[in-house]
């Protein structure tokens, strides 16, 4: 009955390409061919950037990771605190170029070949009338892979690169848009007009904000968001973590202050479960810095955008002395119905089927992680049972088992230990504003 079983992983691949495409690109013709397994690596996604040009009069303008039950593809965000996910050069991608005679896209799919087998096996569809095009992308996409790196984007303390990519764009992190553009207005308002209101007031032009809430919201996501703004806008990222051998220690703070101070740029500094630091015989320092006592005085500005699950000690130490962070902001699960169905939407990728709305009412409450999770975890249990569709039933059932595991106190998500409710109305809304330059009025970017 199932033929899938017996086809090859390229034929497997290219099925599922050619239907990724009829739903993406209608009729458009299109040639399938081998490709390049370097087209997939996420180093090529990021060193190649949008409006790069290439032969045939086109240009690349960006990739887009597309969801494809023959590839099972891992998340690239990686919690900093975790054990990091690397290798990813396997995926589903759609690459989309720009023409004066109209915009096309490229899907690629590649694949190991088996699971014990190291070699990969790539396809690509592309409209016949842009092979040259899309061969001089490929071209590229291998001299990027071999080349050395250099230099690399966001300024890294502790860890290695793996731990934070600026990959994420803004509009796939899916949270109330009010909560997004107020982080986003926030940043360019200090770096347009902030940065000489402090000034003006003998101040160190250093804005601090803090993102709260409970772990898998998508802070450490916003994050990469935010940075792969300010890097467009070329400012520089410099990213603390304390995912290495040396942990979170108050020198990797000093560290990255002294980037920060010597940049010679506008900076967004991104110090990611600051709370960790303040558990630490370190905390009169990090205070300090927070108090403005030892904050770095780059002229051209710094913002520090830091994160924690924790918001009690954020409480003790930061909420009751108002100007230690200039605004707070808290990153809720998932608020309200239209979120989840957004959020299951988007993790369903191409599986999805209108009667999966069904589990939307279950989605409330929890957060993004759990809905990805289950997405993931319903379309493995549907191609293990070779189903080309992930039915209501298997997503049911999906949701069920993570959540009863998350009941039964498993480690995989502690959420519910952090007493996080009690968050809302302790007080949090009110140390919001300060009475100093707070360049929020400055208006929309
Ligand atoms: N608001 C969101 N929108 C889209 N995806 C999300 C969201 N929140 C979480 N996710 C998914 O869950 C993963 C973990 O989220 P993460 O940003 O690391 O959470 P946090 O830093 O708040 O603990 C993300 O990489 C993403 O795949
Ligand atoms: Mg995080």
């Amino acid at each position: 009955m199932d033929t899938h079983k017996w086809m090859m992983r390229y034929e497997r691949l290219a099925l599922w390409a050619k239907e990724a495409w009829q739903q993406r690109n209608g009729e458009a013709p299109y040639q399938l061919l081998w490709a390049s397994e370097n087209c997939g690596n996420q180093v090529v996604h990021t060193r190649i950037k949008p409006r790069r040009r290439l032969k045939g009069k086109a240009y690349y303008t960006g990739v887009e990771q597309l969801l494809c039950d023959e590839v099972i593809s891992i998340s690239e965000y990686v919690m900093p605190s975790r054990k990091p996910i690397l290798g990813e050069t396997v995926g589903a991608f759609a690459f989309s170029f720009s023409h004066s005679e109209g915009d096309f896209e490229v899907l690629f799919v590649s694949s190991y070949f088996r699971d014990d087998d190291p070699n990969i096996v790539a396809v690509a569809l592309v409209p016949p009338e842009h092979l040259d095009a899309w061969a001089d992308f490929e071209q590229l996409c291998n001299d990027t892979v071999r080349r050395p790196s250099r230099r690399t984007d966001v300024y890294i303390i502790g860890g290695t690169n793996a731990y934070f990519k600026p990959t994420v764009e803004w509009n796939e992190v899916i949270l109330p848009p009010e909560i997004k553009d107020d982080l986003r207005s926030d940043m360019e308002a200090f770096f347009a007009d902030g940065v000489s209101i402090y000034k003006e007031l003998n101040l160190a032009p250093f804005r601090k904000l803090l993102l709260v809430g409970p772990p898998g919201t998508g802070k450490t996501m916003l994050c990469a968001a935010m940075a792969r703004l300010a890097l467009r806008k070329k400012r520089v990222v410099v990213y603390v973590s304390g995912a290495d051998d040396d942990g979170a220690s108050f020198h990797k703070i000093h560290h990255a202050l002294n980037v920060v101070a010597n940049a010679g740029y506008p900076v967004l500094l991104i110090v990611e479960e600051i709370d960790v630091y303040l558990r630490k015989d370190d905390k009169a320092r990090i205070l300090n810095v927070l108090d403005g006592l030892e904050s770095p005085n780059n002229p051209r500005g710094a913002l520090l955008l830091a994160t924690t699950n924790y918001p009690e000690v954020i409480d003790e130490r930061i909420a009751k002395r108002p100007g230690r962070m200039d605004r707070i902001i808290v990153i809720p699960p998932i608020q309200n119905e239209e979120l989840a169905l957004e959020m299951l939407r988007h993790y369903m990728g191409p599986q999805w089927q209108p009667e999966h709305e069904e589990v939307v009412p279950q989605l409330v409450g929890q957060t993004g992680a759990f809905v990805r999770e289950i997405a993931l975890h319903a379309r493995m249990l549907a191609a293990h049972n070779r189903k080309r569709t992930v039915d209501l039933e298997t997503l049911q059932q999906s949701v069920s088992s993570l959540t009863s595991q998350i009941n039964t106190g498993d480690d995989l998500m502690p959420r519910r230990k952090m007493g996080f409710g009690s968050l809302r109305g302790n007080g949090f809304e009110a140390v919001e504003t300060r009475t100093l330059p707070a360049a929020d009025s400055a208006g929309d970017d």
